[in-house]
């Protein structure tokens, strides 16, 4: 079967399609055959050599997948071959047969189709978990969200009405990425700059924002702090940039504005409750199937095109979520 390698840290020229083996699972192991699959910056951290991704090469990258059941491993019950799922491999899902666990493979409802659905096993179900579990999100709320242009960014835009409505203000690294914010449903998308925390408190009349979402390491922590109204929650999820990340805040300074700063990780979810992580899955999936979220995906028309994909996404010009046609 062909798969995406990735040989050695650095950029495209280390990325080849190769044949490899087909995977069999193991016990509690599902393999799909992959009919699509989602890119994720998190493969492009790996790709880059990012502390705490990979130390082994060559790496296969792939960490969620649509398709249909192959083989189940032994004790698993409840799926069965050929039925069409989702699932969230721990890597190695960039080709055409993947190997998740079966706790975090779960069956396609009717209506939904396996190209939007590979959107959902970490991108759409990170979205909808950092606004109701980390987030805390509640209707209403103002919610900032830096990389709104972005893959998660546009999922969290396509959630909030859904969870009772509230006012979305986004960040882009690239002036020319304010519109794909906007158009997914952003009220403000602002460039990150200088005048920035001057713009959201504008935007928000000078209260605040409830809720911020900051996969930027510690970068823009300064900013999430000035503009965070009494009792707001921060969660951070990622650290895009790959650098050093600075301190957290001082007590004083959390206690004081009644503030939170939380972290949140798929993985980690994946790894220590990964039932959480299937809960929030359906979630999306029964989303979907209601004919109340969509989320616009750009196709690739298969493996061979992502490793460009990954280099626009790594140069910052890529803009909402990719997947890519692996089968069928
Ligand atoms: N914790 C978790 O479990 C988890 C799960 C999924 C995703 N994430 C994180 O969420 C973020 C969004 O993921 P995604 O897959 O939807 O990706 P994405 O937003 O489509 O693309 C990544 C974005 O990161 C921003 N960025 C900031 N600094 C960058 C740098 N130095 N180099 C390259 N890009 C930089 C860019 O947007 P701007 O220039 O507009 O900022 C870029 O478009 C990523 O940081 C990812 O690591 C975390």
């Amino acid at each position: 079967m062909r798969a995406l390698v990735m040989t050695a840290p650095g950029g495209a020229e280390h990325s080849q399609i190769r044949e490899v083996g087909v995977p069999h699972p193991g016990p509690g192991e599902v393999a799909v055959d992959v009919a699509y699959a989602g890119l994720n910056f998190v493969d492009v951290m790996a790709r880059r050599g990012d502390a705490g991704y990979t130390a082994e090469w060559p790496y296969r990258p792939g960490k969620e997948v649509s398709g249909t059941v192959r083989e189940v491993g032994e004790g698993v019950t409840g799926l069965a071959v050929g039925d069409r799922v989702v699932a969230a491999p721990v890597g190695a899902g960039l080709a055409e047969v993947a190997i998740a666990d079966a706790a975090l493979t779960v069956p396609l409802p009717n209506g939904v189709s396996l190209r939007e659905a590979a959107a959902v096993p970490l991108g759409l179900a990170t979205a909808v978990l950092l606004l109701t579990d980390a987030g805390r999100f509640e209707a209403g709320d103002t919610v900032l969200v830096h990389s709104a242009g972005g893959g998660i960014g546009q999922a969290v835009a396509g959630l909030v009405p859904l969870l009772g409505g509230g006012r979305l203000i986004g960040t882009v690294g690239r002036p020319g990425k304010a519109a794909a914010a906007t158009a997914s449903g952003y009220d403000h998308a602002f460039a990150r700059d200088e005048a920035l925390s001057e713009a959201v408190r504008a935007a928000t009349g000078g209260r605040g924002v409830d809720l911020v979402l900051d996969p930027l390491g510690t970068e823009a922590l300064d900013l999430d702090l000035a503009v965070a109204a009494p009792g707001a929650r921060i969660v951070l999820f990622g650290n895009a940039g790959g650098g050093a990340v600075a301190d957290l805040p001082p007590l004083g300074r959390l206690m004081a504005g009644n503030l939170s700063v939380t972290g949140f990780s798929h993985r980690g979810l994946a790894a220590t409750a990964p039932e959480r992580l299937a809960r929030a899955i359906r979630r999306v999936l029964d989303l979907l199937a209601g004919g109340g979220l969509e989320l616009p995906v750009t196709e690739l028309p298969g493996l061979a095109a992502v490793p460009a994909a990954h280099d626009a996404m790594e140069a910052r010009q890529a803009t909402g979520k990719y997947v890519v046609r692996v089968a069928g």
